[in-house]
């Protein structure tokens, strides 16, 4: 799908030929003279349209508009999550239809957020999956123009970095759904070699003999129940001087959850094939660096393997030692996402970065809690809580930060190691980032805790894409912050 921005009167819009027209209206819209004016005045007039959020009007064959297919959309005072609301219903209208050539305009103020949102929203409503389907249905529009009366450069500079968020959300998107037969560690290995090699940015794959040489015995005692051999996954992107301190971006990359020895019961297991969200997030970060490139310096590490029941596998009781040297008691098996983390926690300190936040789809308490709507996010610092917070606004993929009170790792004592992977059920999601803390203690550091917003369940059960928004605003302000 190729987006354009194009700087158009309404008048204008009108001559254009596209298959379908969409037409933002907000509340402080003032009809002119052209075409459209007249057909929005008209149906105003009528009662059969008003600018309020949730309106929209379906029109053919408009005398002097070269669209075939013309929708009024309202947008009430075209804040952007009405925009992003009034371009999903659209895009759910054109689904079915054989619109290959969309025109979206605004008519009234456009802003680089607006925009931002009618992108975002253009992707979402037609995002198809395919990969695993014998005769896959393509997605139809191919070809996206978005309209204002004006565009300055910061809605310029926005516009592209929406396109290449969108590029990113659905690389993620792609790899979060496809089938843990079909997204295996050794897969999701060679996915990013294949985005590093595409966009010449270096990439390093370590498997078992690497990560047992460097100590990972936490991460490995999670692969050890698996047939399939772990991967440790390396991504440099490096857009900045060698000397600018990189942010580290760590996914859990679980590419299947059964718990373990610690199983899960069967209902909705499928979804665990989900549990390599986290990761699918670090690789569409990177798609969308590698498409606009911008000035600063990110790694991206990714421990991925499958947690399964064998004869092999750890066992509830069992310490191992991780690369930290901290021993660990495995009370339950099915606390696997904080015992892969916490090596590649260890491991990022070699980069001595500007911050690291790790992403991980980690706990059911964290549901509970947020719900679908916000991330859980848990930070060292203050400024980084805060960009990360903003981040999220920005880019329509929001967060919530929660608490690190060190009295909550008191849940994690052991009688038989340094510390336990599990604590009770009570405040789930704040203990299981208390046990990563102690592993993040040489550099500013933030946990993204994904488990309710990086897919959906039921009929419309798919990967989000989430946070990709999030973490590239979050990067490009940081590139911002740093020209300074
Ligand atoms: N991948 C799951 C977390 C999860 C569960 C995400 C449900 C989304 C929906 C994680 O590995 C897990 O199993 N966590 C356990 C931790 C518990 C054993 C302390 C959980 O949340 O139940
Ligand atoms: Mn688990
Ligand atoms: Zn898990």
């Amino acid at each position: 799908m190729n987006f354009e921005l194009k700087t158009l009167s309404l008048a204008a819009a009108a001559k254009s030929s596209t298959d379908t027209l969409i037409v933002l209206i907000s509340e402080s819209f003032q009809a002119g003279k052209d075409p459209l004016s007249e057909l929005i005045d008209k149906a105003t007039k009528a009662k059969d349209f008003s600018a309020k959020a949730g309106k929209s009007l379906q029109a053919y064959a408009i005398a002097g508009v070269g669209a075939a297919k013309i929708v009024l959309v309202g947008v009430a005072q075209g804040k952007p999550a009405d925009v992003k609301s009034a371009v999903a219903g659209a895009m759910a209208g054109l689904k079915s239809a054989e619109t290959a050539k969309t025109l979206i305009v605004f008519a009234g103020a456009a802003s680089a957020d607006t925009l931002q949102a009618a992108v975002l929203a253009v992707a979402e409503g037609t995002y198809v999956y395919g990969t695993t389907l014998s005769t896959p249905k393509a997605r139809k529009l191919t070809q996206v123009t978005l309209g204002v009366a004006s565009a300055n450069q910061a809605m310029k500079d926005t516009f592209a970095a929406s396109v290449a968020m969108v590029q990113g959300i659905e690389f993620a998107k792609e790899w979060a759904n496809r089938p843990a037969n079909h997204a295996t560690p050794t897969l999701l290995g060679k996915a990013a070699q294949g985005l590093a090699k595409s966009a010449g940015f270096s990439c390093e794959v370590l498997g078992p003999k690497e990560v047992a040489k460097l100590g990972m015995g936490s991460f490995m005692s999670v692969a050890k129940g698996s047939a399939e051999p772990l991967r440790f996954i390396v991504l440099k992107y490096q857009g900045a001087t060698k000397s600018d301190a990189p942010v580290v971006l760590v996914g859990k990359g679980i590419t299947f959850d059964t718990g373990g020895i610690s199983i899960k019961p069967a209902a909705e297991m499928d979804e665990m094939k989900f549990d390599m969200g986290g990761a699918a997030s670090v690789l569409g970060v990177f798609k969308s660096l590698t498409v606009l490139k911008p000035k600063i310096n990110v790694v991206g590490l990714i421990p991925a393997c499958e947690n399964m029941p064998d004869g092999l596998a750890v066992k509830p009781g069992d310490v191992v030692t991780s690369m930290s040297g901290q021993t660990i008691e495995i009370l339950n098996t099915d606390a696997e996402g904080r015992l892969i983390l916490c090596d590649a926690l260890t491991y990022a300190e070699r980069f001595k970065p500007k911050a690291v936040i790790d992403i991980a789809t980690l706990t059911g308490a964290c549901v509970i809690a947020l719900g679908a709507i916000r991330s859980g996010m848990f930070a060292t610092e203050d400024d980084l809580a805060e960009a990360l917070l903003k981040a999220g606004n920005e880019a329509m993929d929001l967060c919530w930060r929660m608490p690190l009170d060190d009295d909550y790792a008191d849940a994690l004592k052991s009688n038989f190691a340094d510390v336990a992977n599990v604590g009770g059920r009570a405040g789930g999601a704040i203990t299981a980032a208390k046990f990563l803390h102690r592993f993040a203690k040489k550099y500013p550091w933030a946990h993204l805790d994904i488990a309710g917003t990086a897919w959906k369940g039921g009929a419309a059960k798919g990967a989000t894409g989430r946070p990709v928004g999030l973490l590239l605003q979050y990067l490009l302000s940081q590139q911002i912050a740093g020209k300074k």
